[in-house]
């Protein structure tokens, strides 16, 4: 069972991140990258809604095999070890890069739009577990080591070029900070936090890269405003921050799109009032 070595959260603390984390093992890891891109398919070729909500961001609240590897023990353990017994999960997101595909992202923190609230040691984090290898050549992740310390950064929003998806673009000097690639075999993961800035690159090689993020929190985390729900998947909830999910009883079938749809509607509602404030307050600016 893979616990987390005192050094590797001393070493989250340091840089706003630790990889790699031994999780799965290269089958479990090959057997999902297969669930993964068959539910992909599934999704697109039913439509409507499947179609929408196949990439998250509550996969666990569609399908019965996200539901069961967000409770995966070796996962389990090193949330445990990370936020304590008590474990609630938040979002869940596939990442899937086409070979030759033209989607990077650019230098962002996810608490810029997470909008959640915690107090004192970091109480959430996000698994980025590989579900194939990854590597500087198919566009994997990168960190800026440290910048969780500085708060949320100003980010700008910039056309994307040549049609490239970049998203919200933090203000960063790159000679300031040390660059870590997450180069991670199947079944390896990475943990960050929220404000840690990090992006990712183009995948230029032959292979379709695949990874399934997680985000765990203690449930002394709040939504900063408004209603939101999150799975409790170990321990118990004596705080009630969040309406408590139901997980699916069957794969994309209507009460689980029912279940996904009504639970991201109430996040999305939440994240989009959160967001008029933030232009409000100067956070984001267009450039
Ligand atoms: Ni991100």
């Amino acid at each position: 069972m893979p616990v987390l070595a005192q050094r590797q959260i001393e070493g989250f603390d340091e840089n706003g991140f630790v990889f790699p984390v031994e999780a799965l093992t290269e089958s479990e890891a090959a057997g999902l990258r297969d669930t993964v891109l068959q539910h992909l398919a599934d999704c697109r070729r039913r439509g409507g809604a499947r179609a929408a909500l196949a990439f998250g961001p509550k996969v666990h609240l569609l399908t019965q095999w996200a539901h069961r590897l967000v409770r995966h023990p070796a996962l389990l353990e090193i949330a445990q070890s990370m936020l304590g017994p008590d474990l609630l999960v938040w979002g869940t997101q596939i990442f899937v890069k086409e070979p030759g595909g033209t989607t990077d992202l650019a230098w962002h923190q996810d608490a810029l739009t997470y909008d959640l609230d915690s107090e004192g040691r970091p109480a959430a984090f996000r698994v980025w577990l590989a579900l194939t290898p990854t590597t500087v050549e198919n566009g994997t992740m990168r960190f800026a080591a440290g910048t969780h310390r500085d708060g949320i950064r100003t980010h700008r929003r910039t056309p994307g070029l040549k049609g490239m998806l970049r998203g919200d673009e933090a203000v960063l000097d790159e000679s300031e900070f040390v660059r870590h690639d997450v180069v991670l075999r199947p079944g390896q993961c990475s943990l960050h936090n929220m404000l840690v800035v990090h992006g990712s690159g183009l995948n230029r090689t032959e292979d379709t890269r695949v990874a399934f993020a997680i985000d765990y929190l203690a449930p002394s985390v709040r939504p900063s405003r408004g209603q939101d729900s999150a799975l409790l998947v170990q321990g118990e909830d004596t705080h009630g921050h969040f309406v408590l999910e139901r997980g699916p009883q069957g794969d994309l079938d209507d009460e689980a799109l029912a279940l996904c749809s009504d639970a991201v509607r109430l996040r999305m509602a939440r994240l989009q009032a959160a967001e008029e404030e933030r232009k409000k307050s100067g956070a984001l600016t267009h450039g």
